[in-house]
């Protein structure tokens, strides 16, 4: 456990570094950009001296759950409407009309990115510019407006540095930041919202699976699907996940770790699991479902991509059968919450395959290190997917 600790270069909230006037500027120059609201002032200076000290909590031990932090970032925006200005305010609860389209009919969208602190301690995000650009093609699909990528890029970042005393340690876990699109205004006929609110809050996580990197247990779910062609499965709206729970905790129930889904037309081909993207090795080729509007098109799964390739395999997106996912080398998993991970067992129509003998696959855990040594700062960025924000 750190207690209070307090990073190399900083002295102490009463001997200001130069860094930590660099911090209070730029959370003065937030305020002034507010200056209208003087709820925000307040909370720019205090995020500024909060930002000094990690949070006493039990770094060692982080699972992936929700610890409420100290600020959430909130936008509003009326039907028809460009989103302007928003502001951080103290993290707690919202209030929604009961007839708000997002608990009445699901008018909903979220996202998920993380923040890592670094060696050199600075802070990096993965990709936010992704996340802000999915973001945006959900939002159309789903009618809603939503924040330019410039807008979005610049809420995370505000977010991740009000809350900056919650990123874990460097190898101690990350900030998972949780965007939100919502149709926050009443309805009663079905329609959209008159009103939406676009919401960040972040919570410091550790690994997704309980297994961390060890090899994950799938079922191939034959009866249920996630998505159907023409819906909304290419999209990360709330529905989709509601409708995966009944699967999921079945599955659960049976000592798996998550389900894997099929097609919903032939039946055989591979789609996604719960919430990550899969990819089947055999030989030199790595193979993942191609997008088609039923998969999310995940921003780990486009990054393993080039990795892979740059790393020398043949990498292709393409319809992948489930006799192949039963006759591969290694199967694994991507996600920005579960990174890479390790299947070691498929089981489908009651015949259970394994891979490897029990330990991480050759290419999994090549992948995994290249691509979690790129988040962490840890090899040069060459592809220019790392944000830096001091
Ligand atoms: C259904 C689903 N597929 C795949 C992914 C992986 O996407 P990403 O790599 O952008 O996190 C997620 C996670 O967000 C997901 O919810």
């Amino acid at each position: 456990m750190v207690n209070g600790a307090v990073f190399a270069g900083f002295l102490g909230p009463s001997h200001p570094t130069p860094l930590q006037l660099q911090k209070q500027l730029r959370f003065a120059s937030f305020s002034n950009r507010n200056s209208n609201n003087v709820n925000s002032l307040r909370v720019a200076s205090s995020a500024s001296i909060a930002a000094l000290e990690l949070a006493d909590i039990d770094w060692d031990n982080l699972r992936f759950g929700l610890m409420p932090t100290d600020y959430m970032y909130i936008m509003r925006c009326s039907q028809g409407e460009a989103f302007s200005k928003g502001q951080l305010q103290r993290f707690g609860n919202i209030e929604l009309s009961p007839s708000a389209a997002v608990l009445n009919y699901g008018q909903g969208l979220f996202e998920g990115l993380k923040a890592y602190r670094k060696h050199d301690g600075n802070i990096s995000l993965f990709r936010p510019e992704e996340n802000g650009v999915r973001l945006r093609m959900g939002a159309e699909r789903m009618c809603m407006p939503a924040p330019t990528v410039e807008q979005f890029v610049e809420a995370v970042k505000e977010t991740v540095l009000a809350n900056e005393r919650w990123i874990p340690p460097p190898g101690k876990g990350s900030l998972y930041i949780r965007p939100l699109l919502m149709g926050s205004g009443a309805v009663l006929g079905l329609a959209p919202a008159p009103e939406y609110t676009f919401l960040i809050y972040v919570s410091p996580v550790g690994n997704y699976f309980k297994e961390g990197l060890a090899p994950i247990n799938l079922i191939v779910e034959t009866e249920m699907h996630r998505a159907t062609p023409g819906g909304t499965g290419g999209v990360k709206t709330i529905g989709n996940y509601a409708a995966v729970l009944q699967a999921q905790s079945a599955a659960r129930a049976k000592g798996f770790s998550d389900v894997l889904y099929l097609d919903s037309i032939d039946k055989k081909y591979l789609e996604e699991v719960s919430s990550c993207n899969i990819f089947v090795v055999k030989g030199n080729e790595i193979s993942t479902p191609a997008i088609k509007g039923t998969i999310l098109p995940g921003i780990t799964r486009k990054s393993i991509l080039d990795v892979a390739r740059s790393q020398g395999f043949e990498v292709a997106e393409r319809q992948v059968t489930v006799n192949e996912l039963l006759e591969a080398d290694e199967v694994f998993c991507t996600g920005t919450a579960v990174v890479v991970s390790p299947v070691g067992s498929i089981t489908y129509l009651n015949k259970r395959v394994t891979y490897g003998s029990d330990g991480v696959g050759r290419v999994s855990q090549l992948l995994y290190s290249a691509l979690t040594s790129l988040q962490m700062g840890l090899t040069e960025d060459k592809m220019g997917w790392i944000v830096e924000l001091k």
